[in-house]
């Protein structure tokens, strides 16, 4: 049966930040460590995606994690006695610091058991998610900006009437086969109609150069689809085909969010995070530097 549809005004409550992947870019670290639990200089890539999340508005985070990933969860909890000992020695301003990321949202533990795909872990959300629009956020995909990523969308998502949006971005010609890839046609500054979704298109048979990037807000007709635990790209149950079924009952749109984006799923990607916040303290940019002119 089909879920029924949303309103646009319907209020976007709900996240899912599916992190059960391998890791494989991040080994040997992801032997041990969640992915997302590697910092940026010293905060945790999860911490970004949830304060983004916060700051659009959810109150509400599933993430979908396999076992043993439980410290990911953990890392939002009270803390209660480094909080007492942080107090007692006049940190203060640390203590706060603590107690504020254990308050930002509700926030639970889904497993998926087997990695069959971000399409099969949106799927494990399923009751979590119920019958409202909700938005699904890769925290691997950090995104800085004056409005948050995940506002932009759900703004789009209001102007349209509802329906799905997803996050898009330019890229260059050499990365197109290895990313996503949306077919659409821009209807506004930046909000496109799409048409359909190709998964690492060879250059000469990409629709565009317009790369999804990890937010989306979805409809829970997204389920009818997921449900049915259809094998796509790489013999994963794949969120994009989801999407794209959608299309033509529902409104999908994507947005070319403003904002500086890195990739922190790799090593390189991480680093050009780390750099990107150290550009924006005065001290880590002169060590920065000194690092760097000792390389010639
Ligand atoms: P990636 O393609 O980045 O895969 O998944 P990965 O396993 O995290 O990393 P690599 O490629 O092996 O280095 C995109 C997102 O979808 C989640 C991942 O955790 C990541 O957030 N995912 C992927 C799942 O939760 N379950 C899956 O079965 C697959």
């Amino acid at each position: 049966m089909l879920a029924a549809m949303s309103n646009e005004t319907t209020p976007v409550r709900k996240a899912v930040m599916p992190v059960a992947g391998l890791g494989t870019r991040f080994l040997p670290t992801t032997r041990s460590v969640p992915k997302i639990l590697i910092p940026i200089l010293n905060v945790p890539v999860i911490e970004y995606a949830v304060r983004e999340v916060v700051n659009s508005g959810i109150t509400d985070i599933a993430i979908v994690m396999s076992r043993g990933m439980e410290e990911v969860v953990g890392y939002f909890g009270e803390r209660r006695e480094l909080v007492d000992i942080l107090e007692e020695r006049g940190r203060t301003e640390l203590a706060a610091m603590q107690r504020d990321i254990a308050s930002l949202a509700r926030i639970e533990t889904i497993y998926q058991d087997e990695p069959r795909g971000l399409g099969h872990a949106v799927l494990m959300a399923r009751d979590f998610v119920a019958s409202e629009p909700f938005v699904v956020v890769l925290p691997d995909d950090v995104i800085w900006s004056d409005v948050p990523a995940t506002r932009q969308l759900i703004d789009v998502r209001t102007a349209q009437g509802g329906g799905s949006v997803i996050a898009a971005l330019e890229v260059p010609d050499d990365v197109v086969s290895s990313k996503g890839i949306i077919d659409g046609e821009e209807i506004s500054d930046g909000v496109f109609s799409v048409s359909g979704m190709v998964e690492k298109p060879a250059l000469e048979d990409a629709p565009s150069n317009l790369s999804i990037i990890g937010r989306y807000v979805l409809e829970p007709a997204v389920f009818d689809y997921l449900e049915e635990e259809h094998t796509g790209a790489g013999g994963e149950i794949q969120l994009t085909d989801a999407i794209e079924a959608t299309i033509g009952r529902l409104p999908v749109h994507a947005c070319r969010f403003t904002g500086h984006h890195a990739d922190t799923g790799n090593p390189g990607g991480m680093l050009e995070a780390a750099l990107y916040e150290a550009g924006k303290d005065e001290g880590l940019r002169e060590l920065v530097r000194a690092a760097i002119s000792e390389w010639e």
